[in-house]
């Protein structure tokens, strides 16, 4: 834990392996300053224009920039930065230096996805995110099928159901349809806020189990072997896609409390009746779906980017395309959920 106030422990959360690295919130410099720049709301997303990832890569204040990208990534939830000229590879070493300074236990570094092919053209770590693989069942994301025609059934935060999950995501999309595909990204801080502080106080005392055993499945119809070495951090690996996970983290970069359960990949709050689990997972899930103003939605051009920290935001494509989209994610592993009771929640420390 990072700070000696900590009052909750998730199953591994004592593994030393698995505590970030920075005991404070990370500090904005101010290097960013300079770019032209908007928030897209007053809770959460702001879009860059004239910053290029690759630049920043060679920029002699390199870490300094990237550090204050993870605070602005991490206060804001989302980034978009347009029209990037960036290779996958050039990606990978972005989102390690992103993790890297923004203070992940030093075995954490970038995410294997359990279905990702071995031997695949762009490398382990590229998760390729494809409107025409997902037609034949290796999405890595959920999709309207018959059991829903909800578009809201999509909502969810990158790798839950890993005992180390993932702090960020980069995506660029490359690929796109005349119109459609849009993303959406909600706030966690802004949803935590909308509790009343009864019902905060009792989600703090709880835990809950993130499962994405249906990649079982999909790894079967594919015909392509589970991933069960190190997906990242030693503490993810095998065969079994689940873990205990707080019910409200902090998140060491802002310092702020978020909740985190999510739609796609937790089902169940342990220690009360299923019944019980049921109504408080959809309570939180309406929250995340029925609350426009805790989210933003992002029109894609060729080539956007989007970075977002996967630790108090959830985010859901719009399947509403028939022609093809592609592009490629990248996920870097961060600290085993902790909450440290000490944490604020962000109106309470932004005093808004
Ligand atoms: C994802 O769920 O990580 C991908 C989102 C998207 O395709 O817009």
């Amino acid at each position: 834990m990072p700070a000696a106030a900590a009052s909750f422990s998730p199953s591994i959360g004592d593994a030393e392996s698995s505590r970030p690295r920075i005991s404070h919130p990370l500090e904005y410099s101010g290097s960013l300053n300079s770019y032209t720049h908007s928030d897209l709301t007053p809770v959460i997303g702001t879009e860059y224009s004239g910053i290029q990832i690759v630049e920043i890569l060679k920029d002699e204040r390199c870490d300094q920039i990237i550090k204050d990208l993870a605070v602005t990534i991490s206060s804001r939830g989302v980034v978009f930065l347009r029209d990037q000229d960036i290779t996958p590879q050039q990606m990978r070493e972005f989102a390690e230096k992103l993790t890297t300074i923004a203070g992940c236990p030093p075995s954490s570094t970038l995410h294997v996805h359990p279905l990702t092919e071995e031997g695949s053209e762009l490398g382990d770590q590229i998760s390729v995110i494809s409107s025409e693989k997902q037609k034949t069942g290796g999405g890595l994301t959920h999709q309207l099928s018959d059991s829903s025609r909800l578009a809201s059934a999509a909502w969810h935060s990158d790798i839950s159901f890993e005992r180390v999950p993932s702090d960020y995501s980069m995506l660029k999309i490359h690929t796109l349809p005349p119109t459609g595909g849009d993303t959406l990204w909600a706030s966690g801080y802004e949803v935590y806020d909308r509790l009343s502080p009864g019902m905060a106080a009792f989600l703090e005392t709880l835990t809950a189990t993130h499962d994405a055993s249906f990649f079982h499945d999909e790894a079967r119809r594919l015909g392509n072997p589970l991933r069960v070495g190190v997906r990242g951090s030693p503490l993810n690996c095998g065969g079994e896609l689940s873990a205990v996970h707080p019910v409200v983290r902090t998140n060491p970069v802002t310092g702020w409390k978020s909740v985190y359960v999510n739609k796609g990949f937790t089902k169940r709050i342990n220690g009360v009746t299923k019944d019980e689990s049921d109504m408080l997972l959809q309570y939180l899930f309406n929250l995340v779906t029925q609350n426009h103003d805790a989210q933003v939605r992002f029109k894609w051009n060729r080539n956007d980017m989007a970075i977002w920290d996967n630790r108090s935001t959830w985010h859901c494509a719009t399947y509403d395309y028939a022609e093809a989209r592609a592009g490629d994610r990248v996920c870097s592993i961060g600290e085993a959920p902790y909450l440290d009771m000490r944490s604020k929640s962000r109106r309470e420390a932004l005093m808004v």
